[in-house]
């Protein structure tokens, strides 16, 4: 299968400190997969540089049926090429309700089609649902944001994204701050979002990952440690070193 997303070679420096050593690391269309690591291991570079907010050194970044570079496009064009980020504090707007949350993020389509957006305006509506339904949040269309739980407001913002039809859906550490309910139901989302999609989730809390349940990916010092199912990475001597054996919350 050809991959989605292929990451190889990628270093990056912050002050002669090589935040990304050598990383190499792939993503195949449809797959959820979790990067866990200690603090400053370059899980959010990793981002960063998929995202374009920061530019590696050297190395290649790789997206697409064609085989194209990320490495010489803006912050929004890799947006527009179906790259999704959602950060740790929520951005939704507070005073609009949830549906016009979701409506705003659906008005601006990415993609080819994006000029014939103004006929779709009927169809909208029913997207808005079937997405507020794949979040949870149907219940809640006509509330304002503001009053959403931080759990919901995290859903909703990952409701804004799938609005936008990611083909790949950067997380960072969703679970902070969320009760443990919400947590499993942030999984289940996650979790269906990656049926149609790639969707990365960089996560600390190991329950999470292992409601996940899927491929692991160990980050330290900028390069990848181990790879595999969550037991065969935990079960590793040198993450249990650096990671598991120490406090890292
Ligand atoms: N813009 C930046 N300028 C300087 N140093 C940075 C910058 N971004 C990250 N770093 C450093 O790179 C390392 C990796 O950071 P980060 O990617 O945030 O780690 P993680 O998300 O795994 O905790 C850290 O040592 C951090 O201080
Ligand atoms: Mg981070």
């Amino acid at each position: 299968m050809s991959m989605l997303l292929e990451v190889s070679g990628v270093s990056v420096s912050f002050d002669g400190f090589r935040a990304i050593n050598n990383l190499s690391i792939n993503f195949a269309p449809a797959e959820l997969r979790a990067i866990i690591g200690p603090n400053g291991a370059g899980k959010t570079t990793f981002m960063d540089i998929v995202t374009g907010k920061t530019k590696p050194d050297e190395g290649h970044v790789i997206w697409g049926d064609k085989n194209i570079s990320l490495l010489g496009m803006s912050e929004s064009q890799i947006a527009r090429e179906g790259i999704g980020r959602k950060f740790q504090k929520p951005t939704v707007f507070e005073d609009q309700t949830v549906r016009q949350n979701l409506a705003m993020a659906l008005k601006n389509p990415r993609g080819p089609f994006a000029v014939l957006t103004h006929k779709k305006t009927a169809k909208n509506g029913a997207r808005i649902e079937a997405i507020a339904d794949e979040i949870g949040l149907l219940d809640s269309l006509t509330r304002p944001a503001g009053e959403l739980s931080h759990g919901q407001k995290q859903w909703l913002e990952i409701g804004m994204l799938l609005a936008q039809d990611p083909r790949l859906l950067l997380v960072d550490e969703p679970a902070a701050g969320m009760t443990v309910e919400e947590r499993e139901k942030t999984t289940d989302i996650l979790r269906r979002a990656a049926e149609t999609r790639a969707v990365v989730v960089v996560e600390h809390d190991m329950e999470f990952v292992r409601r996940l349940n899927c491929k692991v990916t160990v980050l330290h010092e900028g390069s990848v440690l181990a790879e595999g199912n969550l037991d065969h990475v935990t079960s590793n001597q040198q993450v249990i070193d650096v990671y598991l054996g120490r406090s890292h919350a």
